[in-house]
């Protein structure tokens, strides 16, 4: 689809590191195409809804404390095959583990300060874009 969306979220390390500009860049100047943007910080409701998928592992409450720690930068982006492309630029949830040249490995600090989160599916998209932006109302 040619205007498939996905979620981007720069997580508190990369706000607090001045990183905002810089990953935007680095999509950017790698042909993806920002919708919309704004800066917010999440309710622990909000948190739970987005990482529901994670409640009862050993990092959950950890990560719940850690995303609503500080103001995140939320991204719409837009553009053909974008959940793939997108998770492709971010690199592996560990960034010792991931590829040269993907903004964990240029920025993150570790797996859970790891200053990117992507929506890794369509149907993810989905939902993550509602619970930020209200989607099915506006945008
Ligand atoms: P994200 O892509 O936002 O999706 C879920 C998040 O949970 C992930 O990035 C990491 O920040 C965090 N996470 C996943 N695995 C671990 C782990 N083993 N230890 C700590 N945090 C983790």
């Amino acid at each position: 689809m040619d205007r498939e969306r996905t979620l981007v979220l720069i997580k508190p390390d990369a706000v607090e590191r001045n990183l905002v500009g810089p990953i935007i860049k680095h999509f950017e100047k790698n042909g993806i195409f920002v919708r919309a943007i704004k800066m917010t910080k999440l309710s622990i409701d909000k948190a739970k809804s987005l990482y529901a998928e994670h409640e009862g592992k050993p990092f959950y409450s950890d990560l719940l404390k850690y995303i609503t720690s500080g103001p995140i930068v939320a991204v719409i982006i837009e553009g053909s095959d974008s959940v793939k492309r997108v998770r492709s630029l971010i690199g592996n949830t560990n960034p010792e583990e991931a590829e040269d040249g993907t903004i964990r490995r240029l920025y993150a600090i570790s797996k859970q300060k790891n200053s990117v989160h992507a929506s890794d599916s369509p149907n993810s998209a989905a939902k993550e874009l509602d619970c930020i932006f209200n989607t099915r109302l506006a945008v």
